[in-house]
């Protein structure tokens, strides 16, 4: 089946949607996205995910382009044409198409680029790697000072992954000033006794959607939440780590840099937590 997509207010065959080559996004970077997961043919979080995209576009001064009403239109039309029932739904929003190279921002009446198609993962929920848990090392966080709001720029991030596949492992976390920011593209977590400690919220990290679904049932589940940075060594010696994002959920860390955290397998809290997120976003999903 050829995949639908979205461009600019049409609905195309993927090989048919076409953007400028002085887009803004593709010359400069200039573009923000948003990755929402799909559970039985429904959006998880679309609310939050519409938040910080508008947030993420006012940072940057891009023109919103349209109402989250006709976002989420668009997201359940793909949704629909492709038939996906696990999966993803990438949506990213450029600055435009200006009729020239120039660092300047193009004038106002610029249209901003607006694409989105479907990624279909059956099986997103039953992960054979949250069975078994992922290994992750650590990079050193070159990233721009402004994390939070959720670019395009994703060359560092594309390289880590890299790295940690060259060095067996399948995902890195990135540290600045001796402690953890976060991963290449999801939250960090530890888990000592019954507290759950994961980096506070700021510039340096995105403010993952997952994230804060994640701390709120685990506050509901009587869990103890820390909000502060933690760095390599107190991770290695945790009971248990983890990772969220909207493409992974919880995903149980079992070794960081050669070191096995806890057992060595993913921990009950980090378990129970998938469990609680997956069960709890099926029912919240539209
Ligand atoms: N990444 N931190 C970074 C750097 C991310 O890129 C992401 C998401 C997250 C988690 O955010 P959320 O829970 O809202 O997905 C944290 C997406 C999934 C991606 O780039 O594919």
């Amino acid at each position: 089946m050829t995949r639908t997509v979205y461009v600019n207010g049409e609905y195309l065959p993927e090989h048919e949607a076409k953007v400028s080559i002085f887009d803004r996004g593709f010359l400069m970077a200039d573009g923000v996205y948003e990755v929402t997961s799909v559970l039985g043919g429904k959006l998880i979080d679309f609310e939050g995910h519409a938040k910080r995209l508008a947030r993420s576009l006012s940072e940057l001064e891009i023109r919103k382009p349209m109402e989250d009403e006709a976002l989420l239109e668009i997201h359940r039309e793909l949704v629909a044409r492709n038939d996906i029932d696990e999966g993803m739904i990438y949506l990213q929003i450029t600055r435009g198409a200006p009729n020239d190279r120039d660092f300047v921002f193009p004038p106002e009446e610029t249209e901003p680029t607006v694409v989105l198609f479907t990624q279909s993962k059956p099986g997103l929920a039953d992960s054979p790697a949250a069975k078994e848990g992922i290994k992750v090392i650590s990079i050193p966080d070159i990233r721009w000072g402004r994390r939070d709001i959720k670019t395009v720029q994703l060359l560092y991030p594309s390289m880590g992954k890299m790295m940690a596949r060259a060095a067996g492992a399948d995902d890195a976390w990135m540290v600045e000033e001796g402690a953890v920011t976060e991963g290449t593209s999801n939250n960090a977590y530890i888990v000592k006794g019954n507290t759950i400690i994961t980096r506070q919220l700021s510039h340096e990290i995105l403010h993952g959607i997952t994230r804060a679904a994640v701390l709120r049932f685990a506050r509901e589940a009587q869990m103890k939440v820390e909000e502060r940075a933690f760095t390599i060594e107190e991770a290695q010696q945790a009971d248990e780590a983890f990772i969220t994002s909207a493409s992974t959920f919880v995903m149980p860390v079992v070794e960081i840099d050669g070191a096995q955290v806890g057992q060595g397998a993913p921990g009950p809290v980090a378990n129970r937590l998938r469990e609680i997120y997956i069960e709890e976003s099926r029912k919240a999903a539209i």
